[in-house]
């Protein structure tokens, strides 16, 4: 299959209205104009792909994603940078992740090329829904159902894939600030064996209770420990986390199955090496984390994903504890490396490892 069909959207937004919404975008509110979506059938492979208008998607009440949540999604984001152009940034490695999450779902893989291209497509189609804003760029969210009309427990024989785009500004209300969690004694996020590190709908579901209940404690987050022996941090429910120690090294928790393999993370890791900072993927316990932000052993703590970048963690408390991390603001290795990667995300800095992809 090859190239995808252009259907373009007969009523688009008028640029004034478009304008007015760009100008304070939020998160996840405002859609383009258009989407991308690519059909798969065990018969007949991928097929179908178009650039059609946004609009809802008709589907039987027995879908199967409607009864077994056979789902999967992923989150990147396109960036104007300051020379006109426009980039992705690092859209091959979600597009790994895709296929990996597909593989846990027992769902069919979409390749890599066609997951890179369809964003890419959308991307083009609606550019002029970039909005310059502090933090502005186009999020991407490419999701995967199983759309066969069929009640039996049994992976799906077809599938439709597709992709939206919505015009973001910062993700934290308000604009960047410390954060405060909680964190959850009560329930866990992923057990060994289980999902935690696909990128499905189901692991956000489970979540929400205990996100519910962390802002209902007055915290702006979650934060979730192993399910073993509920002490291990893992990370928060839409983020990653890494803890910054006095003597300048960086600890994040493992990927061992159970927290998703973040490309925020990944990228941060790569970049703190290449300042000449040591980090250690090695656990931590949730005893440890406050011990060492009470001696000042450790820091600074930061979360980080695609909507989030980089977020200080400025307090923590659970059942019987409440502490400050450092001064409980943004500390000032979390600041740079936020600094770093946003300026290579923009084009504003060097990209030695070749991460964005220019379109
Ligand atoms: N952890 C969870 C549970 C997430 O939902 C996300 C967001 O995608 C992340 C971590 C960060 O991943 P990434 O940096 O790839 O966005
Ligand atoms: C992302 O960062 O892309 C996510 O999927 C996290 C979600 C909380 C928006």
């Amino acid at each position: 299959m090859t190239g995808f069909a252009f259907e373009p959207n007969p009523t688009p937004m008028s640029v004034n209205e478009r304008s007015g919404l760009l100008a304070d975008p939020g998160f996840g509110r405002i859609f383009t104009d258009h989407m991308a979506t690519i059909r798969y059938s065990a018969d007949k492979g991928w097929h179908d792909a178009k650039i059609t208008a946004r609009g809802p998607l008709t589907v039987d009440p027995a879908t199967a994603v409607l009864h077994y949540a056979q789902e999967i999604f992923e989150g990147l984001k396109a960036y104007a940078l300051d020379d006109g152009g426009i980039a992705m940034f690092r859209a091959d490695a979600n597009a790994a992740r895709f296929r990996k999450s597909a593989q846990r779902m027992a769902m069919a893989e979409l390749p890599d090329e066609l997951f890179v291209e369809s964003c890419k497509q959308l991307v083009l189609t609606d550019r002029d829904w970039i909005p310059n804003v502090d933090g502005g760029a186009l999020y991407l969210r490419p999701f995967m159902i199983a759309s066969e009309v069929f009640l039996g427990v049994k992976p799906a024989a077809e599938y439709l894939y597709c992709v939206l785009a919505s015009s973001v500004g910062a993700y934290w209300k308000g604009g960047a600030r410390a954060v405060s969690l909680w964190v959850s004694h009560d329930y866990t996020r992923a057990a060994p064996g289980g999902t935690g590190e696909a990128k499905c709908g189901g692991n956000y579901a489970t979540s929400l209770v205990a996100q519910q209940d962390a802002i209902a404690r007055g915290h702006d987050q979650v934060v979730f420990l192993d399910a073993v022996e509920r002490r291990w941090i893992e990370e928060l429910g839409g983020m990653n986390i890494f803890f910054v120690m006095a003597d300048g090294s960086l600890v994040t928790p493992p990927l061992g199955g159970t927290i998703l393999p973040g490309i925020t993370r990944a990228s941060l890791i790569q970049l703190a090496r290449d300042e000449g900072l040591t980090v250690r993927e090695e656990r931590y316990a949730i005893e440890q984390w406050r011990a060492d932000a009470e001696s000042g052993a450790l820091v600074e703590s930061f979360a980080c994903g695609t909507a989030a970048v980089v977020t200080p963690i400025g307090r923590v408390a659970g059942p019987g504890y409440d502490f400050t991390i450092g001064s409980g603001g943004t500390g000032q290795t979390t600041a740079r490396l936020l600094a770093r990667l946003s300026d290579l995300q923009r084009g504003r800095a060097p990209d030695p490892h070749g991460w964005l992809q220019r379109i």
